[in-house]
């Protein structure tokens, strides 16, 4: 697969203060390659540079060193626009259009007919499920409506890449479910989807590549499947009518119990032998009541990933709510 998006050394400083005195650099020399047809989910928190990349591949500010290419030419290149489409972070509208006479005037940029234009706006009013508003101007539109025809202007002209700077921001569930089914379609149709997000389950579920930023460097990137195990790497064993003290003496001191009203939670390395376990519970009366595998996740990666930069720093580490 041939790498379609690129950056090498990507910085960018801004100044700042009153005499612009100070710098902040929100993007520090970031080198990442995304190949074609792949899903990259682009992760960081608030203030990490996602957008500033974002807006840096879409040459609406300029790098102050390093470079970015996209199809192979300079991000700056007018000539590739035509095959990449953008939902920026805040999209500005048109307020007083209707969302029909919007999207008609996007794809009119674009060398389509009179007829495409009509059967692309019709198409994409559809599949951003914002039809039924086709003819309200678009400051009347709620935040989610807007989002929604942000979508569908980054698509309108059936771009190559498609770089969505957080698309699920303001969604409701079944927005958030139509936006992830869209990104999977533009997947199976062939194009490339750079897209930076906060919802680490939507990552998981979608990307095939993920890249972590925070304060403006690349922490950690890599194709989903290497980075978040497939494979369990505890045991969890769930059970009742038995006490601590019993499973204790059975498992011995290292293995993590958590008691929770009447029920034990164990969580044993997974390649502990479970048979002798279960047989011992059994004849002490208990019963075991389920057995899952856990595996890392992606909010692991994420945390560890944060944690460890914090740490370099000299910061206190943040919490995870999931940790096994
Ligand atoms: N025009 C600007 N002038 C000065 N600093 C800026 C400017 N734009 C962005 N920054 C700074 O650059 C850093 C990165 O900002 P950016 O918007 O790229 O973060 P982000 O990862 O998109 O965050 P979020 O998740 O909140 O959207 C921040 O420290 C921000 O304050
Ligand atoms: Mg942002």
């Amino acid at each position: 697969m041939s790498v379609v998006v690129s950056t090498q050394d990507l910085s960018k400083t801004y100044r700042a203060g009153f005499w612009k005195t100070k710098t902040i650099s929100a993007l520090d020399r970031l080198n990442l390659e995304v190949r074609e047809n792949e899903i990259l989910g682009y992760l960081g928190p608030n203030g990490a540079g996602k957008s500033t990349t974002l807006k840096l591949l879409m040459s609406l500010i300029y790098p102050s060193s390093g470079k970015a290419e996209i199809l192979g030419q300079p991000a700056s290149d007018v000539s590739m626009r035509r095959h990449i489409g953008y939902l920026p972070e805040n999209p500005y509208f048109y307020e007083y259009l209707s969302a029909e006479e919007f999207l008609s005037y996007c794809a009119s940029l674009f060398d389509f007919s009179i007829a495409e234009i009509r059967t692309k706006v019709e198409y994409f009013l559809k599949l951003t499920d914002i039809a039924y508003a086709r003819k309200l101007q678009l400051r009347k539109f709620s935040k989610g409506m807007l989002q929604r025809v942000g979508v569908a202007q980054a698509l309108i002209h059936d771009p190559k890449i498609v770089f969505l700077d957080e698309p699920m921001s303001g969604l409701d569930p079944i927005g958030r479910r139509e936006v992830r089914d869209l990104i999977l379609l533009l997947k199976k149709e062939g194009k490339t989807v750079f897209f930076s997000t906060h919802i680490l389950n939507d990552v998981e579920v979608l990307c095939d590549r993920v890249a972590v930023l925070n304060r403006g460097k690349l922490i950690g990137s890599g194709r989903l499947t290497d980075l978040i195990s497939q494979e369990a790497s505890h045991i969890e064993i769930v059970i009742s009518n038995t006490n601590l003290e019993t499973i204790r003496q059975a498992v011995g001191p290292d293995v993590k119990i958590s008691q929770s009203g009447m029920t034990l939670r164990l969580e044993l390395k997974a390649n502990v032998p479970l048979t002798p376990l279960v047989t011992y519970i059994e004849r002490a009366s208990g019963k075991v009541l389920a057995i899952n595998p856990i595996r890392q996740t992606m909010e692991d990666y994420f945390f560890k990933l944060i944690n460890r930069d914090a740490m370099l720093e000299g910061e206190p580490s943040v919490a995870s709510t999931n940790n096994p």
